[in-house]
Formats: C-alpha cells, structure tokens, sequence
C-alpha cells in the first residue's frame, strides 16, 4: 500500500500532530521527549529521513546544541515545502530535499545522527533504507527511529474493526515497538528502546472522527472509512454519555541505535 496520497501535503499529519496535541492527558510533548533522549552536541550535522513537515525541529528550536547543521529529507515534495516554510523563521542551518530513504547518496562528510521519526513502516525497501542509513553515519555515530506499538490506540482499533476495516495501523505494522529490534538489529549491533506509554482524553466524538477521517487514503478503501464514520460517531458518543470522555490507550517509543 502507498503512502503517496497521505502525505501529498501536511494536512493530514498536522491534524493528527493538533490531535495528540489536545488530547494527550497528562500532556507530554513527544518531540521534546525524543529530543531529551537524542545523544546530541553543538556543531554535529545531523540528517533526518521521512522529516514529514519539520514539526520536530520547529518545536524543539529553542532547545537545540549550537551550530548543528540539519539536513531534513521526505520522498514527498509537500511536505518538504512544508518543512522548509516551517523552519524558515527558526534561525536553524538545515537544507531540505526531496529524496525517498532509499535513495540517498553517500556522503564523504557523513551525520552525526540521523532520525527516522514515525517513518520506517512507510519506507517499501526497509533494508535498503537501514543499510543506506548505516553507510551515512561517522564512526559511533547513532540512526534514531521512533515508532508505535501494534496495539497502538486499540480503543479505535476495535472500532473500525467492527465496521469490517483492516485498522490503518496495519500498516504501521511493518515497523513496531515490537518487531524494529530485530530489524534494526540486522545493520546495528547496539540497539536500545525506550517506551512512552501515554493516553487521549477525548471528550467529543467529533475529534474522533475528525482523527478517523485524517487516516482515510491509509486504507485500501478511503470512501469506506469515510461511509463508516457515520456509524462510528454515536458508538463513541454513547461512550462518553456513558463515561464522560473516550479514552484512548497509546504506545509509542525510541530506538536509539550504533
Ligand atoms: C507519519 S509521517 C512522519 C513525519 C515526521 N517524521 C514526524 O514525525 O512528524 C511519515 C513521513 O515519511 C515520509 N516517507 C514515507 N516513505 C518515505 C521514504 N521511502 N523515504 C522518505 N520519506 C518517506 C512521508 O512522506 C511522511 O512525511
């Protein structure tokens, strides 16, 4: 299945980047929370693949060692447009380009780090991806790649799957906090997890959906999504008549990897 018509734009991953933003309680910031595990120090040069709309670097633009030198990667050309506008008024020294994980060139400089943010289940060619990202990095340098767990928000998960749809975390399935060690142990021989488990609060169905619907192009039939969140909605606003909020149980971690 393609990612392509997902991430056209950043549309779709702003409203669940505004989603997690609302909703997640008690509130943590999971680019903060990434960035506070990232072995990093003044001047490095940095790479990031699948850098989505540049979300993480905006955010953490206060928060950074000095001088680091970014290079923010996407196979989608909107979203690199995104990224660049994004970080035009951070004051950070980054570069954007178009290029898909596989494809990168060898650099004779090579990264301090590269990250590999809620990305490597989109990629098609994983090991070649990982062996392309292990060939870019300086001696000791890390690859970083956060991910979900496969019962990542099973509330909504056994939603649709009462409604006949494959979850889009299917998808996601490719790349878990259950089966990346392995994976990532195949180019890395030091490969460390660290898990956020959190929780959404929602206390409207209208996010719900609106959350639902931003997933829609993920799944084999998006006019079927769409069809379904008609009969979703009252399932979720019984719940919280009933409870006075629907909750919404999260996973999600890092792997930090030399
Ligand atoms: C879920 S978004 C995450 C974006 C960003 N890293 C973040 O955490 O906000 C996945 C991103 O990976 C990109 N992507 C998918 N396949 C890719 C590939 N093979 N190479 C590079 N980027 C890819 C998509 O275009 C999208 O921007």
């Amino acid at each position: 299945m393609s990612s392509d018509a997902q991430y056209q734009r950043d549309n779709n991953l702003a409203t669940r980047i505004a989603f997690h933003e609302s909703y997640t309680a008690p509130y943590v910031d999971f680019s903060h929370w990434v960035l506070d595990r990232l072995p990093l120090s003044a001047g490095q040069r940095l790479l990031e693949i699948g850098c989505g709309n540049g979300e993480f670097w905006a955010r953490n633009a206060g928060r950074l060692p000095k001088d680091l030198k970014l290079v923010l990667t996407d196979n989608s050309g909107g979203m690199v447009e995104a990224a660049e506008t994004r970080l035009a008024d951070t004051g950070l020294s980054a570069t954007c380009e178009v290029v898909s994980a596989e494809d990168l060139r060898a650099d004779e400089e090579g990264f301090d780090l590269i990250l590999a943010k809620h990305m490597l289940y989109h990629v098609t060619d994983r090991p070649k991806a990982l062996a392309v990202s292990r060939s870019l990095l300086k001696p000791g340098g890390y690859f970083c790649a956060t991910s979900n767990s496969g019962s990542y928000m099973q509330q909504l998960q056994a939603l649709l799957t009462e409604e006949g749809l494959e979850w889009y975390s299917n998808f996601t399935d490719e790349f878990t906090l259950e089966n990346g060690a392995e994976q990532l142990g195949r180019y890395f021989s030091k490969v460390e997890l660290e898990v956020l488990a959190g929780q959404l609060v929602l206390p409207n169905a209208d996010a719900v959906i609106e959350y639902v619907k931003s997933t829609a192009s993920l799944f084999p039939e998006p006019g079927s999504v769409l069809a379904a969140c008609d009969r979703i909605r009252p399932k979720v606003q019984a719940v919280i008549d009933r409870d006075g909020a629907f909750t919404i149980s999260k996973q999600a971690g890092l792997f930090l990897c030399q």
